[in-house]
């Protein structure tokens, strides 16, 4: 396939960023979109041009470190997936394919389609564990009976992989998706209902300081999230933090 990539440049943080297209000949349709990428960079250094800057790590759907939007679309215009796992068959010969960096004011881009979401280990951070009893005392967590319902809402929520796609979809650059699922994950548990109270208010406290925006129930988030998080923990994280402030 031939295509055409119009890729956002940005220097560094400071510098005045702008869309840049770039001709790319000979893509297979079985490349994933990293791999597409990673060709453009070698023509772009064989040129002895600057490589485009970005995140990737596990490349296997797991770290959630390869935020890029793609023909205005979080990780692209697959369900359910990351860009890591986005194939060049879901694109067609000629197609103009648009690049750009998650965008939200929380998330400062560091260089090109890098961002800084540092915000999102902040929250984590604020309460997004459950904290260890290292006496030797320690029950195993085995020994503890959990409804399997309960087991299986927990699995889901502990799905998120932190990758900031619900908060660049967002029209509002809410963080409510991710954050409702780290609640989530703990509160459904015996072992993180213990601190459940401070959690939620911590971590929803940090969420506003870090300037994510508010949820209008939208619904963007669930659609982009590649893990499929429900909405239904942001229910469960607005009732968990009123019956929170209530207690506090
Ligand atoms: S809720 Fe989904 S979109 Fe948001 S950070 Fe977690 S995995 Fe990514
Ligand atoms: S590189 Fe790890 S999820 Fe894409």
């Amino acid at each position: 396939m031939n295509l055409t990539l119009k890729i956002w440049r940005q220097a560094d943080a400071n510098a005045q960023g702008e869309m840049v297209s770039y001709p790319i000949a000979d893509v297979s349709p079985d490349m994933s979109f990293l791999e597409m990428m990673d060709m453009h960079n070698e023509q772009l250094i064989d040129k002895g041009e600057d490589p485009v800057a970005f995140d990737h790590d596990c490349r296997e759907g797991i770290c959630g470190m390869c935020s890029m939007f793609i023909n205005g679309e979080a990780h692209g215009p697959d369900r359910l997936v990351t860009t890591c796992q986005l194939h060049m068959r879901k694109f067609k010969d000629g197609d103009t394919i648009t690049i750009e960096p998650f965008r939200a004011n929380a998330f400062p881009v560091i260089k090109d389609l890098a961002v800084d979401r540092s915000a999102f280990d902040r929250i984590q951070q604020a309460g997004g564990f459950v904290s260890v009893n290292t006496s030797g005392n320690t029950q195993d967590a085995n020994a503890i009976p959990i409804d399997k319902h309960d087991a299986d809402k927990a699995f889901d929520a502990a799905t998120c992989i932190g990758c900031g796609a619900c908060v660049a979809s967002c029209k509002n650059a809410s963080a409510m998706l991710f954050v409702s699922a780290k609640v989530s994950q703990y509160s459904l548990l015996p072992q993180g209902k213990v601190e459940a109270t401070d959690r939620v208010l911590n971590m929803v406290s940090q969420m506003d300081e870090e300037g994510f925006g508010n949820c209008t129930n939208t619904g963007a988030c669930e659609v982009e999230c590649p893990k499929g998080i429900s909405l239904e923990n942001i229910a469960r994280m607005n009732r968990e933090f009123l019956t929170a402030s209530l207690k506090g």
